[in-house]
């Protein structure tokens, strides 16, 4: 399909990307973008060429938040009734395969919260990110007060939340939120691809299992969590690839995946 707001491609074995691409407005998440974005994670989630998915924006900007001149006018019922947000999170219920993001720039708002979804997130040092919804009036609404809060823990997200600061990427890698962290976004985007296509090399069955028992641990108390990853771990002895990967160990040879 013919996308107005971002760029799709598969720039390497097993590697979708999508780059966000409205410049005029910083790539300011307005509903019909989300509708792409959505639309073109369901097509790579259902691609078997696709196996890691690379988000990004451009240098200067991730995303610099929901669109705010779209939600000006919008009355309470209006963004009741039509549920506004909730399919933004389509990203993280619908979307199996590993997403990476590569922040550069601002990330501020939907922007950071959009970040905080991703499986790896990978940004320059100078990165922007920040939930500034206060200094509008409002309050993050796309997860940021529940996820940055588990990333960074209450004392620092509730300071970031209530006083709208900005935090670096550097700072974002310190506090937990950032994987790692690069000087230059040309170095940024090679290292996400790299992830992806590593990621991409392994089995799919066992690369959705370690996605959903990683993001397992974010929902479950400890105990619970840790037996859940047991059945699945458990689950996985019923894998081809199991069989593969530990026969090639054996045999000091490369594992030739039948992802089953
Ligand atoms: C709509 C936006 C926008 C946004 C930038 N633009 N952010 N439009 N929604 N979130 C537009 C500007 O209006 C401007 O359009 C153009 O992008 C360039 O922006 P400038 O402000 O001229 O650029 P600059 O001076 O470099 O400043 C960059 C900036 C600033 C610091 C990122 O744009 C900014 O503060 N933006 C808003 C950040 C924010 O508050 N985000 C949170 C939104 S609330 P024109 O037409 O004038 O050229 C939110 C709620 C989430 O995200 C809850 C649910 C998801």
């Amino acid at each position: 399909p013919n996308y107005e707001y971002i760029i799709v491609s598969e720039p390497r074995p097993g590697v979708g990307q999508i780059t966000l691409n409205r410049p005029k407005a910083l790539n300011a998440l307005c509903t019909p973008l989300i509708t792409e974005l959505n639309s073109a994670l369901r097509q790579f989630q259902s691609s078997p060429t696709v196996s890691a998915i690379l988000l990004t924006g451009s240098e200067r900007a991730f995303a610099a938040g929901a669109d705010i001149k779209e939600m000006a006018p919008l009355t309470f019922a209006e963004a009741y009734t039509n549920s506004f947000i909730e399919s933004w999170s389509d990203l993280t219920t619908a979307l199996k395969k590993p997403l990476i993001a590569a922040v550069s720039g601002h990330a501020l708002g939907g922007g950071c919260e959009l970040a905080l979804m991703a499986d790896v997130l990978y940004c320059t040092a100078k990165a922007n990110f920040g939930q500034p919804e206060i200094k509008l009036g409002t309050i993050p609404g796309a997860g940021g007060s529940q996820r940055l809060t588990r990333a960074v823990g209450k004392a620092k997200a509730m300071e970031l939340i209530l006083t709208g600061k900005s935090f670096s990427g550097e700072e974002a890698e310190k506090w937990g939120v950032a994987a790692r962290t690069f000087e230059s976004y040309d170095e940024l985007i090679e290292a996400a691809l790299k992830t992806a296509e590593t990621i991409a090399g392994y089995s799919k069955v066992a690369v959705q299992a370690a996605k959903e028992v990683v993001n397992k641990s974010q929902d479950l108390p400890l105990r619970d969590g840790v037996e859940y990853e047991r059945r699945v771990f458990h689950a996985l002895f019923g894998s081809q690839d199991q069989k593969v990967g530990m026969k090639a160990f054996a045999e000091k040879k490369k594992a030739e995946w039948t992802h089953s």
